[in-house]
This record gives C-alpha cells, structure tokens and sequence, in this order.
C-alpha cells in the first residue's frame, strides 16, 4: 500500500495494514468476472471514488469495482481476501466521517451497479431491495403504493440504502419511525472470504439465535458488503403539516418540543432546530428553493412536521398548538406552510444547512448526542472557548460556531467553520469536544458514525471492555484486515 500521510488534519497516525499492491493478474481475475464498464482505473474518473462528500478526505485508489449481482460481490470479496487486498465498500459517498474513501489505495467497492428492488409487500410493507438503491428513488417507488420509507436524510438524492444500514443513519424523521436497528426486517451480506450471509427475512418477529444483522447495521463496511436490505416501510400519511417558528432561547425550543409531544403527539412526526449562525449562512450561500419566510433573524428556529390521516384534525391541532406558544411567548414568529411548494421551502431551508456550512470553508463536523437540555450549552461553550483562544472572527482561525440537529433525538451538529483544516485548528476543539460530550453522558457519534475521524475517540463512549469485544468481532469476521482498514476501531 502507498504510505502516503498527506490526507489528514492534525495526526499522523496510520498504522499500516499488511496489504498488497495490485498486479497485472489481480486486474486479469477481475476482468474475468466483471463486465468490463465495471472496472474503473481511468486517473480522472477515479477522482469523485477518491474524495469525499467534504473534500476532506482524499484516497488515492487505482481501481474501483462495480459488480453487478451479490455472486460478483462474494467472488471480487474472496479473491481479495485471498490477495490480501484491501478494500473500501461505497455507496453514494455521502459519509461525513471519511469511511467511504481509501485511506491509501484500496481497491473501491462501489456499490452504485446494484440498484434492484427484489420485492414488496402492499400488506405488511415490506420492501427488499439491492443496497445500492438510492434513498429517494426508494421513496418515490414507495409513494406510488402509498408507503414511505422509514428513514429521511438531506442526503436523499444521492445515498444508497445499503450506506444507509451501514452508518445506521439517523435522519429527519428518526423521531417517529425508529432507528434501522427496529426497521431492518434483515440483510444479504457478503462476507470478507466471499460467503454470502442470507438473512433477508421479512419476517416481523423471529428469535431464533444471535440477531447477526445488527451487528452489520452501523458497522460501516468493516465486517463485510451489504448486497440486500430487507425494510419495513410505514403507511405514507395522508395528511402532511410543516411550521416554521422563530424562537428567542433554546429554553422556549426545549418548551415548545416538550408541549409538541403534549399536543402534537401521535401526529409529530419531526422537530428539527437551527441557530442564527445556522440560518445566515443558507441565507449567505442563497440556496435555491430555501427561502427564509420570517421577517426577521431570530437565534433559533424549529421545524414541526405533522403526518396523519386526518388533515382538518391535523390542521386544528397544529394551529392550536402554534397559537398556544405565541400567546405564552414561547415563539416570536411563525408560519404555516400552505401548500407542497412552500412545504418543500422550509424543509429546503433545513436541509441545505449542511451544504451551507460546507461552503463556509473548511467545516469542522460534531455529530454528538446528550440529554436534551445540555444540548445547546456545548454550542455556547465552544464559542466561549474560541472567543477566550481569541481564534474567531474574520482574521481569526474560525470564522464560526453554528448549532443545529434533531432536537428530538437529543442529537447536535456542531459545526466549527474555519478558514483552512490546520493541525493548530483542530487541537483549539479535540480533544476538547469529545471532553465535553463525555462529561455530559453523550456520544461523540450520534448518527454518522467513525469512520476515519472519530476511530480513535471511540474510548469516550464505550468502555475498554467494549471496544475489546469489537475488536474480536473484527478479527473473527476479517481476520485478514481487508475491510475498510485504519477505520471504525481505534488504531491502539
Ligand atoms: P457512503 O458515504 O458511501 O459510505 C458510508 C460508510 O458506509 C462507509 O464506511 C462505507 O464503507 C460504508 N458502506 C457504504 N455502502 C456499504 C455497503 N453496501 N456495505 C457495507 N458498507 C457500506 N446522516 C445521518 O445519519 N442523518 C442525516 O440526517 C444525514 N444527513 C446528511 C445530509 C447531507 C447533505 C450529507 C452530505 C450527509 C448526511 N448524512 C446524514 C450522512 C450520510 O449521508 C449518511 O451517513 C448516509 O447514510 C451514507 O450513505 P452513503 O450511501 O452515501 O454511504
Ligand atoms: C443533518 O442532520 O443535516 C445531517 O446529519 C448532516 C449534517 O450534520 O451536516
Ligand atoms: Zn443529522
């Protein structure tokens, strides 16, 4: 493997994995069982396989394979194993951890040449599917049997189902469906030495032995190569509600989320937060469709969704709702969206924050949960550190702190925007960050997982015993070390 150590911001820290080079025959044996339009070496359309979503992380792979069908996945997989060859399983390299690109110049599993749906049942909703279906064309398909996928991310357009199960990703509406550890009926895996673990049950119950799929939702492609999720997908609610209020503390979003389960109840169905930081900069970037309605900036701001099957119902409760937090103060302003349009424009506004903060410069990304009223408190501090550092402002290091999540997760995106990645960047907020979640009984990973840039924070979450085990898993699973190396589990 080429060691070179020029992709990461502040620790050198790569131990390297016993891997091989490719050869001649190596690219000979995948010819032999891959259609040649499968097999990518040409330097410029490796580049999107090589860097990630935000252009952090950057590989420097000769080869990315497309296989067709889970045989080729298991055949690419053995030979691989065989070779010593390591590889990285890719989806649609939405990641924000940096999994989903090599490290050095591991051969690219792209997953983006299986995109079937196996089958779907109109009675239970469950669908089965190739990994390699993107999210949102799983949701249109859905639409039209009245059926919606349990999971929703601003990533819809471009991630795979099978990254999906892989991060265990969280998304916008994790709140009212669950997470994928409860919506995963099952999984197709294709082990490291090429067996094929298939276990695409449809079933709702069934506890016979150890639950193996749990085990690959989450685990980021260090275990093996999903092929196939089994889902079960929720009825399409019939009746659709969003609101967008501004709010002067994250008290009032705390009272407002509290009295939404009060009065919203079973039809809440979403209750996302933003700060002012957060909302200037997709006002800076104009990102399109993403219109703020409210006359004026306010330091936060909370999306409520509703979903029933009663829209007069619905509206009433909603409306009562929002009245109740104005006549007590609790909001400052509001609007209800009137039609599909402006519901697309307020999720717009949500949903572009990501793209927003990426454009801010480099963007230093915290996905950390914790009880819901510390929440805001690590966006305060970290300001407060900064500002004590004398490293934010224009002619500082970063230029700012922008908070924003699913409030009703308990899970904050900490974004630090700064000028340029930097070592002397980086030390002002880690282990400083990771500190903070501890104390306060968080995760330092709430959704998007490890990857390269959490692995070695793994101990503020999980115990030594913990992460023992994990590494017996990996070693029981990939003996040879071939899946996603220098990832997921802590190099020491
Ligand atoms: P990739 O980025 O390609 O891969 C992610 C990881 O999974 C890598 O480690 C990769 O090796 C592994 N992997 C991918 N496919 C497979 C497979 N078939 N088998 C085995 N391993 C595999 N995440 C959230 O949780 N909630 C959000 O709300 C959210 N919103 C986002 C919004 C934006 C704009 C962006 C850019 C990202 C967002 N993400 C979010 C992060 C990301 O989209 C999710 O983690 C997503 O699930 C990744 O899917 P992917 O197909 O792009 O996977
Ligand atoms: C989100 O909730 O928007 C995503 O998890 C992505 C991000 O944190 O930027
Ligand atoms: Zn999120």
């Amino acid at each position: 493997m080429e060691a070179e150590q020029n992709r990461h911001f502040g620790d050198a820290r790569f131990v390297l994995n016993p891997c091989s080079h490719l050869s001649p025959d190596d690219i000979a044996y995948f010819r032999s069982v891959l259609s040649p339009s499968s097999i990518v070496q040409d330097a410029d359309d490796l580049e999107t396989f090589n860097n990630d979503w935000l252009q952090k992380h950057r590989g420097q792979s000769k080869l990315v394979l497309k296989p067709s069908s889970t045989e080729e996945v298991s055949k690419t997989l053995k030979y691989c194993n065989d070779n010593m060859l390591a590889v990285v399983p890719q989806g649609g390299n939405t990641g924000l951890v940096g999994g989903s690109v090599p490290v050095f110049d591991e051969i690219v599993v792209s997953m983006s040449n299986m995109h079937s749906i196996r089958s779907f049942d109109p009675v239970s909703g469950a669908l089965v599917c190739d990994a390699g279906c993107i999210l949102e064309v799983l949701d249109k398909y859905l639409e039209q049997q009245g059926y919606i996928m349990p999971l929703d991310l601003g990533a819809k357009g471009s991630c795979h189902i099978g990254g999906n199960v892989s991060t265990n990703a969280g998304g916008l509406r994790l709140l009212r469906y669950g997470s994928l550890h409860g919506t995963v009926l099952g999984l197709e895996v294709v082990l490291p030495d090429g067996t094929i673990l298939d276990n695409l049950s449809t079933l709702r119950k069934d506890n016979t032995g150890y639950d193996l799929k749990q085990l690959f939702i989450g685990s980021e492609g260090t275990l093996g190569i999903v092929t196939g999720v089994s889902i079960l997908s929720p009825k399409r609610s019939r009746a659709v509600n969003v609101a967008l209020v501004g709010l002067n503390s994250f008290d009032n979003v705390q009272a407002a989320f509290k009295r939404s389960k009060d009065e919203l109840s079973e039809v809440l169905s979403a209750f996302e937060f933003w700060d002012k930081a957060a909302i200037q900069l997709v006002k800076d970037h104009l990102l399109a469709g993403a219109n703020d309605p409210l006359e004026s900036l306010h330091p936060f701001y909370v999306l409520i969704e509703t979903s029933g099957s009663n829209k007069d119902h619905d509206d009433a409760k909603l409306t009562q709702y929002l009245e109740g937090l104005m006549n007590d103060d609790i909001v400052q302003d509001g609007v209800i969206a009137q039609d599909t349009t402006q519901i697309q424009n307020l999720w717009a506004i949500r949903e572009g924050i990501p793209e927003a903060c990426s454009k801010a410069g480099a963007v230093y990304k915290y996905d950390i949960s914790m009880p819901v009223p510390v929440l805001y408190q690590a966006v305060e501090d970290m300001k407060n550190r900064l500002i004590q550092k004398n490293a934010i402002g224009e002619s500082k290091l970063f230029t700012s702190v922008i908070g924003y999540g699913h409030v009703g997760d308990g899970n904050l995106h900490l974004n630090v925007a700064a000028h340029e990645y930097s070592k002397e960047a980086t030390d002002l907020i880690e282990p400083y960050i990771f500190e903070w979640t501890a104390k306060h009984a968080g995760s330092v990973s709430a959704e998007h997982g490890l990857g390269i840039s959490k692995n070695n924070h793994l101990h503020y979450s999980k115990s030594p015993s913990m992460i023992q085990l994990m590494k017996r898993f990996k070693q029981l699973i990939d003996p040879n070390e071939i899946m996603n190396p220098y990832k997921y589990l802590p190099d020491q």
